[in-house]
């Protein structure tokens, strides 16, 4: 895995104030202190720290994402809603969209293929959020429900150089499991298949232990990491261990 730029993203989801925002002085220093490491670190805070961290990480390589945004780049009457291009404008360089927790709440393929292709627009990169629930996998749809996912995801979109795939099995997040290697090595593979060209990051359940079996699944770009990656100790033990 170490001969080409390994992605950490940090999914904080609902977490997070300013005074969090203090414990990332230990990653900053890291990423400081390890700028001959080929990898890059994509912080994604709640809406509310996107702009006090971009200050924060100024001098460093580490770029800020957004969690999600509204499916129109143009401002409207939804309160409560962010667009692409309001995110982009306090400093987010990329965006998760189609994670499971956001399809759980109602969002379907088609609300987030025009939340990508706005976001697209608005110059932001993209993490395509795909996964098997486990029923799905138990009846052995997995790769019928990815395939699905990234038809109807991407449908219309022909320029992918902004497109980063997280394949997230929605059974694996939180929960301490992860698939079996092959597996991933299998999924992985048939992304990449899919859609020529993509970088594929693997997320749910990453932590300091599981990544050195993790790490050697070498068609794997990097890992998108959400219970792991708010505590500062534990996110930099995973990248230190992904490179030892
Ligand atoms: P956990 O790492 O907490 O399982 O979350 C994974 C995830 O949902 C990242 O987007």
């Amino acid at each position: 895995m170490t001969n080409k730029y390994i992605y950490f993203v940090a999914n904080w989801k609902m977490f997070g104030n300013l005074r969090t925002l203090n414990s990332l002085n230990k990653v900053i220093s890291f990423v400081k202190k390890n700028k001959q490491r080929k990898f890059r670190l994509i912080y994604c805070p709640p809406a509310t720290l996107i702009d006090p961290l971009k200050d924060k990480v100024k001098s460093t390589s580490i770029q800020i994402g957004a969690q999600n945004c509204h499916e129109s780049e143009n401002y409207g009457a939804n309160t409560g809603q962010i667009n692409s291009s309001m995110l982009k404008s306090v400093g987010a360089k990329y965006v998760i969209l189609g994670h499971s927790e956001n399809r759980q709440l109602g969002e379907n393929d088609i609300t987030i293929n025009k939340k990508i292709r706005s976001s697209i627009k608005s110059g932001l990169n993209i993490i395509f959020c795909i996964g098997e629930s486990l029923s799905q996998k138990r009846k052995k749809m997995t790769k019928k429900v990815l395939s699905r996912q990234i038809i109807s995801g991407l449908k219309k979109i022909r320029n992918k150089d902004k497109l980063i795939i997280a394949y997230e099995p929605v059974w694996a997040i939180g929960s301490g499991l992860i698939p079996k290697e092959i597996e991933i090595l299998e999924i992985v593979k048939f992304i990449k298949n899919k859609v020529k060209g993509a970088k594929v990051l693997y997320g749910g359940s990453v932590n300091t232990k599981n990544i050195n079996v993790l790490k050697k699944i070498n068609n794997v770009d990097g890992f998108l990491i959400g219970g792991a990656s708010q505590n500062s100790n534990n996110f930099i033990d995973i990248i230190k261990k992904t490179f030892n």
